[in-house]
């Protein structure tokens, strides 16, 4: 009767939930396969539509793209589709399924914790927060916390400081995650390099000359939204804009800001903003990148999913002058990941291997900042959305793209 009493819970959040967050009732999900430029064309008229999602964006080669279509739009959908002759399958027929058994097996997975952080479930904001106080209590020579302002909906954004000897001036690696808020793993991985660098001892050449500043959250309030509403595919902020809620951060830093992949249409889920750091969250993070930029020599940025290691530019097609240096470190740092047991990932910039696409916090960071070393790490997908990586297999993920971290600390700790 233990495993009668489970299932029984079970049932129960399982009705409680789907009362509270039956958002995705109906909503099916699209693998369109263009074959040809204008069928991308024809694509690319559909991306500003409030009621669908692109799941994946547009590239340059004929690849597939992920279309989720809310129930009132299907019909419309199929039919503009099929004129257009464009191929297309439906890859999953009922969302809400999908995200009811993401809560289900959340609320069952068993508890893997290192230190006092879950690396069998996701996280809440409070409850990462809360770790990082924790951490900064109980190792207060190490760690120090800056609290860089608040979100829209004035929760606090924290980057923990990592470093063994302050007064030595040494170089700083910044790391954030979570600018999308549905990309959940990005913020676990940050955590898990918080983790390592902190709590686990075997790590401390890490520290000898480079120091770490980790934002987890940049997107709290998209975070909370994804996670607690019941707005599983959430991408964006929470302000409100004129038609629509919410501002894609990363088409809102300006360089070269909303000049290509990113959408004027406050619905649409790549929207730029009414201005270049029109919001509060960019603002904050951009005010602290300032801030410490003389220092800063790397500048990681964690998203989901694709497995790619991106650089700069995502506005232009053009190469960086460094485009060997950054090249070759991606694939150290791949192949890093790959002798952890982790998969290999295409490295090369936004533009060419992924889509063009301005406004990205890895080209301002490069551009205006002058960061040099700037990457932008889609980690792998997994469940059946793609950000819906089941919790039991966060641990795998965030411990092997570990290794592709330390890649990246050797090698700013011998070149600075
Ligand atoms: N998937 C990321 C996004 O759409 C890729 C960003 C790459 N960087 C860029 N500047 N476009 O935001
Ligand atoms: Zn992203």
């Amino acid at each position: 009767h233990h495993w009668n009493k489970m299932y029984k819970t079970a049932g129960l959040l399982y009705v409680l939930l789907a009362a509270v967050s039956a958002n995705y009732e109906g909503y099916k999900v699209y693998s369109v396969k263009p074959a040809n430029d204008t069928q991308i064309k024809m694509l690319g008229i559909l991306e500003n539509t409030e009621k669908l999602d692109f799941w994946s964006r547009l590239g340059y080669r004929s690849k597939t793209v992920d279309i989720m279509a809310a129930p009132t739009e299907q019909k419309e959908l199929t039919a503009y589709l099929k004129n257009n002759n464009i191929q297309y399958e439906v890859l999953i027929d009922n969302v809400e399924t999908v995200v009811q058994q993401e809560h289900i097996e959340q609320s069952l997975s068993s508890r893997i914790f290192r230190g006092k952080i879950s690396f069998s479930k996701y996280n809440s904001h409070s409850d990462i927060n809360g770790y990082l106080y924790q951490l900064a209590l109980n190792y207060p020579k190490l760690v120090k916390l800056q609290d860089i302002g608040r979100s829209y909906e004035k929760r606090n954004m924290v980057v923990i400081q990592i470093s063994l000897t302050p007064s030595a001036n040494n170089p700083i690696i910044f790391i954030d995650a979570g600018i999308h808020a549905r990309e959940w793993i990005s913020i676990a991985q940050a955590l898990y390099i918080i983790y390592e660098l902190v709590e686990n001892p075997a790590n401390k050449d890490l520290l000898a000359d480079v120091d770490w500043h980790i934002l987890p959250v940049v997107n709290p309030d998209g975070y909370e939204y994804s996670q607690k509403t019941g707005n599983r595919l959430w991408r964006k902020t929470r302000s409100p804009q004129d038609t629509c809620v919410g501002t894609d951060g990363n088409r809102n830093f300006d360089h070269y800001w909303g000049l290509n992949g990113a959408s004027s249409n406050p619905c649409a889920s790549n929207y730029k903003g009414p201005k270049p750091f029109s919001e509060v969250e960019t603002q904050n993070l951009r005010d602290y990148l300032l801030k410490i930029k003389n220092n800063a020599k790397l500048y990681l940025t964690f998203h989901s999913y694709g497995k790619y290691i991106l650089f700069p530019w995502g506005y232009t097609s053009e190469l960086p002058h460094d485009e060997f240096e950054l090249r070759t470190l991606g694939k150290e740092v791949s192949d890093a990941i790959v002798k952890a047991g982790g998969p290999a990932y295409t490295v090369g910039t936004s533009t060419n291997v992924l889509y063009g696409a301005a406004g990205g916090s890895d080209d301002w960071v490069k551009g205006v900042a002058g960061i040099e070393l700037a990457y932008t790490i889609e980690l792998p997908g997994g469940g059946r959305i793609g950000f819906d990586l089941p919790g039991d297999a966060i641990l795998d993920v965030v411990n092997q793209t570990f290794a592709g971290v330390v890649v990246y600390g050797k090698y700013v700790s011998v070149k600075y």
